[in-house]
Parts: C-alpha cells; structure tokens; sequence
C-alpha cells in the first residue's frame, strides 16, 4: 500500500500525522474573523490569540514570539531585524494584510522564514474606498456635511460650494498592482475616465482590459486629473508625493492615496492644498497614523480622512483571516505556501 503512494503524497500524511501528534503552536497576535482560528485548530494547531485591544509592543510580542512555532501577524506588529535576531526559531510569518512594510522581508528570509501576505481578498472593498474618496473630494462632500451639524445651510447658493466633475477626466495610476486594476475599472465604468499609470514594470493585461497607457513619473504628475496611489511603501516610494510632485501636478488635480501614508509628506500635501496648487485630497491613510484630531486637513474644504478602513469589509476581513490560516497550513502540510511575499525562504527551509 504504501509503496503504491506517491512520495508527495506520503510526506502530506507524515506532516498530517506529525501536526496532530505533535501540535504546532501558532500565535494569532490580535482577535480577528474567527475562520482562523477554526481552520487551524480543525487542522491539528494549537492556536493562541492575544486578546489585547492594542498591538503587543515589541518587547511583548517577542516574548510571547519566543514560545510558539509560528506567528499570524498584524500589520501592526514591528517585525524588525531586532524580532528577527530574537526570534529566529520562527517556522513560518503569515501576515493578516497585503502590505507587509511592517515586516524586514530581508532579515526574515535570512532567518530562513517564509512570509505570506493577503492579496485579491481585499481589492475590491480597497478601490471601493478609493472610488468613493474620488467622488467625495470632487463633490467636497465631507466638508459640506459638517457645515450643516454648524447651521451653515441657510439657503441655495448659485455660485457656493462647487465642485467638479469627473466624466472623461484621466486617471493617473501609481502602482498599478491587483487594487490599481479594480480602481481603473471602476472609473472606466463609471465616467469612462482615461487611465495612464506608472509602474516598476508595464503591466499589459491593464493595457489591454482599460487601454492603460504607461507614462513616466514625471508625465504621470502632469497629466492626471485623478492621481490615485496603489503602490507598496518601499526605499523608492517612501515621500514620493512631496513638495515637487505637487507643484507638477494640474491646479484642479485630486490626490487620492489608500496605500501607505509614508508616501506622500503630509506637511507638502498640507501646504499644496492651503496654496491651492492642487484641488483636493482623499486619503484613507496617513502620516502619521492614527491622523491627531488637530490636523489642519481635516477642517480644509477639499480634503476627506478616513482612518485607513481600505479592507474593512465583512467580506475582505473573512478572506485575509482566512488566506492567513491557509498559508500556515499549507507551509506544514505541503512545505509551500499560497501567497509567499519571500519564496527564497522556502528554498533555504528545505537546505535547513
Ligand atoms: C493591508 O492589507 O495592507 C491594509 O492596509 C490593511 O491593513
């Protein structure tokens, strides 16, 4: 009988038995949708979820690091060379998010520890937040609302309150990854916007499904109406979107950032608006985060905050908890992982 199995098969088992026989601890390092915890311990783990409302500092998270196999992180957690130095024994990372700027990608695939992330779960519910900041900014829809809780609708305004229009406007993609896509597609469909982006490498499927036109960076600032930020937050992207960028973007140009707040320098964006070197901003991520209730941004006309709610959806936050799970059972059940951020780290596993 055995000897009929194949050789991959067998090794499933062997892992299946030695899951069950000898429970891998994994730390689930805040309360998130339930399916993960219920798929890993349907799976043979022993599952630990820290039930603190805040992140672990560094200090705690290392110390509770120290006595589990493997970790179900945030991207809240700091996992930084130091972790890494303390916490090398880690089997495997599965993060509960698609960017992973908290983690040292690098220091983990030295330590031999595969990373996965959670793409595709979260595009849609992310360019979703993307899409209705566009139109909130156009329409300068956050400022309005407030103004009437402050008894400033007294009557109809001809020449008050205007915004503009985003019909056949062109949008400028920086980043066009998995949510820059949905993002293009919403606005094609909904105002039959033109796209142009900027990319680390062309992306042809975008320029076949919306016609997308690759552009420099430099003619990406000029000639975007929308320019709507999908990138990750990288050496190369980090303060991108400074005092330079803006003064050569279009006067009526809305920014719009859902990715990382440390791409753009908020004191240059604070300053385009307050100078009106561009028209409006929508972001649903900041910097610093969380945003201080005293930002001048969140009183200006023409900007609209939301406290980085991209994938905070029933549907999303179910698929990254249940995408985390799958990548840790599929790294101890198959040795390989389904979204694997550091492939070389399964690599330097097998050699171990
Ligand atoms: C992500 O997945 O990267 C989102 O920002 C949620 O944290």
């Amino acid at each position: 009988m055995v000897r009929q199995l194949s050789f991959t098969t067998l090794c499933f088992f062997i892992n299946i038995y030695l899951i069950k026989a000898m429970p891998k601890k994994i730390l689930i390092t805040r309360v998130i949708p339930n399916i993960a915890y219920e798929l890993l311990t349907e799976a043979g783990f022993e599952v630990i979820v820290w039930q603190g409302d805040e992140p672990m500092n560094q200090r705690k998270l290392i110390e509770q690091a120290k006595s589990v196999n493997a970790l179900l992180s945030l991207g809240s957690n700091n996992l930084n060379q130091i972790f890494f130095d303390e916490c090398a024994h880690l089997d495997v990372i599965a993060q509960f998010a698609v960017g992973y700027d908290n983690i040292d990608v690098t220091a983990a695939t030295d330590a031999g520890i595969p990373v996965s992330n959670t793409p595709d779960v979260l595009s849609e519910a992310t360019a979703d937040v993307a899409f209705g900041l566009m139109i909130a900014v156009s329409r300068k829809m956050f400022y309005l609302h407030k103004t009437i809780g402050q008894g400033q609708w007294k009557k109809f305004e001809p020449l008050k309150n205007l915004g503009i229009e985003l019909s056949g406007k062109t949008l400028g993609i920086f980043g066009m990854g998995r949510i820059g896509m949905v993002m293009a597609q919403r606005c094609q469909g909904a105002y039959k916007m033109n796209v142009i982006y900027h990319n680390r490498s062309r992306n042809e499927e975008a320029e076949n499904l919306f016609g997308a036109r690759y552009v420099s960076f430099e003619e990406l600032l000029s000639e975007s109406d929308v320019l709507s930020v999908h990138s990750v937050l990288s050496a190369e992207t980090r303060g991108i979107f400074n005092k330079e960028s803006f003064s050569k973007m279009k006067r009526n140009a809305i920014f719009i950032n859902t990715s990382r707040g440390g791409v753009h320098n908020e004191e240059d964006l604070t300053e385009a608006l307050r100078t009106k070197t561009i028209w409006g901003t929508g972001l649903d991520v900041t910097n610093p985060e969380p945003m201080l209730p005293s930002n001048p941004l969140l009183s200006m006309p023409n900007a609209a905050v939301l406290p980085h709610i991209g994938s905070a959806t029933e549907e999303a936050r179910y698929g990254m908890a249940r995408l985390a799970a799958e990548n840790i059972i599929e790294f101890y059940t198959h040795g390989k992982m389904i979204t694997c951020v550091n492939p070389e780290a399964l690599s330097i596993l097998k050699d171990k």
